[in-house]
């Protein structure tokens, strides 16, 4: 760590190792509902566990590309972050509005369209936070160095805000009001966040391999060009049943399935310049998360996205159990990885110790991503069944879902393998245990 304001990093990787574990909370919850629709008190309904759950995972996944950003962009632009004050204004003001939200949406306050429940004023307080940082982040750019890595990592988190703007158009058109809902959840995860994801991947791999930057910053104008050029016509793959025209069962069929080539592009790009860079980073639990990062991503999103991406298939499988499978491995693979990829490689060096509970970290590394990939299997199973009994054959749906017992008990005992790996993932980043803290003085520093 060269600069003294990227220290405000910190709070954020640690509120959103917070969220993170919250979100993990209410998943196992969610997963008890649906062994035992009763088991759970009256103030928690499935619908309330369901979007605590999710909306800690998009606020959390927020805090940590906060928490990068603010972390990279001094090294990439040399120079200081422009307000590191307002950088942790900008935190609690965030962390607070997340807190109400939650603490709003046990008592009831919530509005009904998913992922973006959140009040008016929780919204508005979502915009204000947003304008600081990116003011913060601008000037910081504006004032220093120009990399393609941060110019490209700023373009992302303006269109993220931009899109966002979208939360607030409520077309009393129920299908136009459906349209632009996914101009905020599709283009995020599948436009704006993608651009963010690879320069975030791009930054590590250049500190954790030493390649060029020259290099590197090709390859993430191709990986940008892709997922902007499929993702945002990809689109059309949620336009198929919502009462939009035909055309988009095309449209949609075959730019989403193009969407599988960015992903492919980042795992290429990864595992290129681990073998080409000459370097042999001290942080290897870091390198770990990366690459894995890559290619989970590429199974969440590329392959599972695929399986039921084409209109003809998704007339069947809409909806069911399949989504829920290629969502969970997408949002990790994808975003949650980056994250723990990012706070892996820089906490060490926020809390001035050697990267030395690497064991502890590369062990929940393998126990969360086998928790996630094997629910994501359950559910994909559930998903089979499911579309072939109740789309294929039309049977009910609550009358499939008395077969599907079996894979849900299988989810919730997935779910506590993946909340052991969170546990030891926090413990490995917090405690201070292991090797000695003096080695990190001697242990010379990477060039970059
Ligand atoms: C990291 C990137 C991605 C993430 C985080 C992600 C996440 C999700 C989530 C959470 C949903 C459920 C949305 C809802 O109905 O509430 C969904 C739906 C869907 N995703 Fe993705 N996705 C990603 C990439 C992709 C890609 C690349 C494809 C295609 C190749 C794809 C294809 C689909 C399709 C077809 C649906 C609709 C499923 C249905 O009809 O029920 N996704 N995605
Ligand atoms: C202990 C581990 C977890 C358990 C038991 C769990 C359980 C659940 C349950 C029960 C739901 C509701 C499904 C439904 O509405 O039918 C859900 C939804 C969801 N979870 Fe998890 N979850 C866990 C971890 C995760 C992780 C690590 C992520 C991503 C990083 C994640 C992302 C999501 C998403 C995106 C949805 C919405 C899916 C959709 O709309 O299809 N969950 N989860
Ligand atoms: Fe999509």
């Amino acid at each position: 760590m060269k600069y003294e304001s990227q220290k405000v990093a910190k709070l954020y990787f640690i509120g959103a190792m917070t969220l993170f574990a919250l979100q993990i909370v209410f998943g196992l919850l969610g997963a008890v509902l649906y062994v035992n629709p009763t088991g759970l008190p009256d103030f928690l309904p499935f619908s309330v566990v369901r979007m605590i759950h999710t909306n800690a995972l998009v606020v959390w996944l927020l805090m940590g590309f906060f928490g990068a950003t603010y972390f990279l962009l001094p090294e990439e632009t040399e120079s200081e972050l422009y307000s590191p004050f307002l950088a942790k204004l900008q935190f609690w003001l965030f962390f607070g509005a997340a807190g109400a939200a939650v603490v709003g949406y046990l008592f009831g306050y919530y509005d009904g369209r998913s992922y973006l429940e959140q009040p008016l004023i929780i919204k508005l307080g979502i915009v204000v936070v947003a304008l600081m940082f990116l003011f913060n982040c601008s000037m910081t750019l504006l004032r220093g160095r120009k990399t393609v890595i941060s110019n490209i990592l700023l373009l992302g988190l303006w269109g993220v805000a931009l899109f966002f703007l979208f939360s607030f158009y409520l077309p009393a058109n129920v299908i136009l009001d459906k349209m632009f809902w996914w101009w905020v959840v599709h283009l995020w995860v599948e436009g704006v966040w993608e651009v963010v994801m690879a320069s975030i991947l791009a930054f590590l791999v250049i500190k954790l391999t030493g390649v060029d930057r020259e290099i590197v910053e090709k390859w993430l104008y191709v990986i940008i060009g892709l997922a902007l050029f499929t993702g945002i016509l990809g689109t059309g793959h949620h336009y198929y049943w919502i009462g939009t025209p035909g055309y988009w069962q095309w449209i949609g069929s075959v730019f989403s399935a193009l969407e599988v080539a960015p992903f492919f592009a980042m795992v290429i790009f990864c595992f290129m310049m681990v073998w080409r860079g000459g370097r042999d980073h001290p942080n290897k639990a870091a390198l770990l998360w990366t690459l894995g990062c890559a290619v989970t991503a590429f199974f969440g999103a590329g392959v599972w996205g695929f399986l039921h991406t084409l209109a003809p298939i998704n007339y069947y499988s809409h909806g069911t159990q399949v989504t829920a499978a290629h969502g969970h491995l997408a949002f990790y693979g994808a975003y949650a990885m980056i994250n723990l990829a990012m706070i892996t490689y820089a906490m060490p060096q926020l809390f001035n110790r050697a990267p030395y509970n690497q064991l502890l970290n590369m062990w929940s590394f393998w126990i969360t991503t086998s928790g996630v990939a094997f629910m994501t299997f359950t559910l994909t199973f559930a998903g089979i069944v499911q579309t072939h009994l109740q789309g294929m054959l039309g049977m009910s749906y609550m009358e499939v879902q008395d077969q599907l017992g079996l894979f849900y008990w299988m989810r919730l005992g997935a779910g506590g393998v993946t909340a052991a790996g969170v546990v030891l993932f926090i413990l490995s980043i917090l405690l201070p245990m292991g090797a000695s803290t003096a080695s990190s003085s001697a242990r010379p520093r990477p060039a970059e």
